[in-house]
């Protein structure tokens, strides 16, 4: 090789050294193992492909090819990964045990902890919920039962086109997690199924949701303490108990709720539209910065509500004000049908009477006659519009 030449090369192997670090490798389930006719379990050969994914520093795919696969509970932990760029492909379907006491008390079903720079793509998880929802409805002591996927303390996750069918208890739980984007997510569940909220969101920064369709027994998505800049968009909910921020102030110290987007919304036969609950007892917690803009109601039974003595069913009721200060809560071009006369409702803090709730555009009917309101401790709320008469909001 004379000068000039070994000049050119060593540029050229320094650039294809860097091609093939960042080629992705690819660990499919099945050769691990993994049975694609859902009745042996699987799960130890999604730990095995999740612990190769895991040491590879190039950025790695787990394919689940179509089929079912029956996993009986797994958890995938980030923190020894020399990876933050691993893709999960599923064109199968994951599938929980049937019977909802192997999983009972375990907590998640499907769980990922301290992960850095995850990826899913596709497939279906279903959680077999339908047992245990059977159980709890009929009154007889049951095990809690388990959140599908759930994610803790993890960061930079993106899920696109998952589908997640009967839970058993919630669906997708983030629990301290920062940047977390969800694109084409659909949660089906049955309208009466106990507990099975869509998507959870707490103690987390940063979480997108976008263009999903959520059915389900409970909330379509619960927001819970210490959550901030969360944004919803183009969500279709319904069965269910609609977007909830709450319920807060279950704790005393108690991290609070800020600067929370919701856009483009429609509740379709839900419970409420959107909802800020806190229970009634002494907290630090609060929630401000919220804007609810552009929601269809059809036929929900509390369109705008905020209930700061949250308890339902009156069982063990604190009875006592609620310390959660709600501050800043803007409703814009909010339209459609209530199932009940009452369709907006702020039930607020005696003690911290909720401040700067602003309604604008809000056309609510019942029975196509202008629907009502009710306040409380909702003085200065800005006066908007309900009905198409133009019937004014009267907070004292
Ligand atoms: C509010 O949240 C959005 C994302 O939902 C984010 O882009 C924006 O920077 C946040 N604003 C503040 C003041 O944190
Ligand atoms: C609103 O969301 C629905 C999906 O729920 C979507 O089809 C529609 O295009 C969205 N509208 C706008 C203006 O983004």
């Amino acid at each position: 090789m004379n000068s000039k030449m070994r000049f050119l090369a060593i540029p050229f192997l320094f650039f294809s050294f860097l091609l093939s670090a960042a080629k992705s490798v690819t660990y499919n389930v099945q050769s691990y193992g993994a049975k694609s006719h859902g009745r042996s379990d699987s799960t130890n050969s999604f730990l095995s492909a999740w612990a190769a994914a895991c040491a590879s520093v190039a950025p790695a795919t787990i394919y689940v090819p179509p089929g079912r696969f029956l996993v009986g509970g797994a958890s995938f932990w980030g923190q020894n990964c020399k990876n933050n760029a691993i893709t999960i492909r599923i064109d199968g379907t994951l599938v929980a045990p049937s019977d909802y006491n192997v999983l009972g008390h375990s907590g998640n079903w499907l769980k990922f902890e301290t992960v850095n720079g995850l990826s899913i793509y596709g497939g279906t998880l279903d959680g077999q919920g339908t047992g245990l929802w059977a159980c709890k409805n009929s009154g007889k002591h049951c095990p809690q039962g388990a959140t599908t996927l759930g994610f803790t303390n993890s960061n930079n996750i993106a899920i696109a086109g998952l589908t997640s069918l009967n839970s058993q208890l919630f669906h997708l739980v983030f629990n301290g997690c920062n940047t977390v984007k969800l694109q084409g997510v659909k949660v089906s569940a049955a309208g009466n199924s106990p507990n099975t909220d869509g998507i959870h969101v707490q103690y987390s920064s940063g979480v997108t949701i976008l263009n999903s369709k959520i059915s389900t027994g409970d909330d379509c998505v619960s927001i819970g303490p210490g959550t901030t800049s969360l944004w919803i968009e183009n969500v279709l909910c319904g069965p269910g108990h609609g977007i909830s921020i709450g319920s807060l102030g279950k704790d005393f110290e108690e991290e609070g709720v800020q600067n929370v987007t919701v856009k483009n919304v429609t509740f379709k036969n839900t419970q409420n539209g959107v909802r800020i609950k806190s229970w009634g007892r002494p907290s630090k917690g609060f929630v401000k910065d919220v804007l609810f803009q552009h929601a269809t109601m059809i036929n929900v039974q509390n369109p705008i509500i905020i209930d700061q003595n949250y308890c339902p069913d009156n069982i063990n009721c604190p009875g006592q004000v609620s310390g959660i200060k709600i501050n800043d809560v803007t409703y814009q071009d909010i339209h459609g049908t209530s199932a009940t006369e009452i369709a907006v409702k702020f039930d607020c803090s005696k003690k911290n009477p909720c401040s700067g709730i602003r309604l604008e555009d809000v056309k609510l009917t019942y029975k196509n006659q202008p629907a009502k309101s009710s306040c409380a401790n909702a003085a200065g709320t800005t006066l908007g519009l309900l009905g198409p008469a133009g019937t004014t909001l009267a907070c004292g």
